[in-house]
């Protein structure tokens, strides 16, 4: 366990208020009780779509798994699953299914993470047992925490051996090809995928500020009033970053709201339902 040592006393409050001010891209005001290595790679994650052309140490693979198996889950129930490839080919059709994203292709490493109800359910059939439970929406919500919390995990883990990582929530694009080229048994379903790879250190990706804490920190109530003034102020933050990342200066909020701008600009996705029913979930 690494140690936790006072800030206040050390070079170690410096680089926690850079740490912090990077991730907000604002003037950190709280006290800083305590800090470690664990919160320095926590607070310098960022999502990196370059590697470097560098394979992955052996056992690389199985570390993070731990890592991921490490995670919570619910009632140790385990509903996850996890599928690697690293064949050239795999990742090519991954990528032309997950809106042709070039890091699917480049990464070393791609994983793609299930919520995996097929388990238990087979071992319900194996043992006769009733398994009612399966069919629910409940049943996959718990499946998709379970994946997401491990995915984290292995994020975590990665980051703090040196490689980097990007979710690629698109492999929800098209579910049912992508449960095809995984050969996946009905039940399971592709929650996201993940890069994985040594940075490309010519290349770097730059710490992306987060929303100020008013906005998702609420004490004892939900504080709607307060968000307002603090968007309007996130979204210079994030006029800023992305000048300097060379993108158009939308800000927070209209980047946001044009996700959600209509069933077309959820890319396939807004047939989500459809796709899960597919693929055997019956979501009562
Ligand atoms: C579930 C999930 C799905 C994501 N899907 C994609 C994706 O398909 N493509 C991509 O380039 N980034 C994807 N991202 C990365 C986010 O865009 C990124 O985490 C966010 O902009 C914050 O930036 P940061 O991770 O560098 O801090 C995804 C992230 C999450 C958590």
């Amino acid at each position: 366990m690494s140690t936790a040592t006072a800030p206040a006393s050390s070079t170690a409050h410096a680089d926690a208020l850079r740490a912090l001010e990077a991730r907000y891209g604002t003037p950190w005001s709280a006290p800083l009780p305590a800090w470690n290595e664990t919160l320095d790679s926590l607070l310098a994650h960022r999502s990196v779509r370059n590697y470097a052309d560098r394979p992955l140490p052996e056992g690389t693979l199985e570390t993070l798994i731990a890592a991921a198996q490490s995670a919570s889950t619910s009632s140790n129930l385990q509903t996850w699953s996890v599928v690697a490839i690293e064949d050239p080919e795999r990742k090519a059709r991954l990528a032309a299914l997950a809106a042709n994203q070039s890091q699917v292709r480049e990464a070393p490493l791609f994983l793609v993470w299930l919520a995996d109800l097929s388990r238990l359910e087979a071992a319900g059939q194996r043992t006769d047992t009733s398994i009612e439970g399966l069919h629910y929406l409940e049943t996959l919500v718990v499946g998709m925490i379970d994946a997401a919390l491990a995915a984290q995990n292995a994020v975590v883990a990665l980051e703090s051996l040196g490689m980097s990582a990007v979710y690629i929530g698109a492999i929800r694009n098209r579910p049912e090809q992508v449960a095809a080229e995984l050969g996946l048994p009905p039940r399971v379903m592709p929650v996201f995928g993940m890069c994985v790879g040594y940075p490309d250190e010519t290349r770097p990706a730059a710490i992306k500020p987060r929303l100020p804490q008013p906005v998702v920190l609420h004490r004892e109530q939900y504080n709607v009033p307060s968000q307002v003034g603090e968007i309007a102020q996130y979204d210079e933050v994030t006029r800023a970053f992305q000048t300097s990342q060379g993108q158009s200066a939308a800000g927070w909020t209209a980047r946001s709201l044009a996700r959600w701008r209509s069933a077309e600009s959820l890319h396939g996705r807004d047939r989500l339902r459809d796709a899960l029913n597919a693929l055997g979930f019956e979501l009562r």
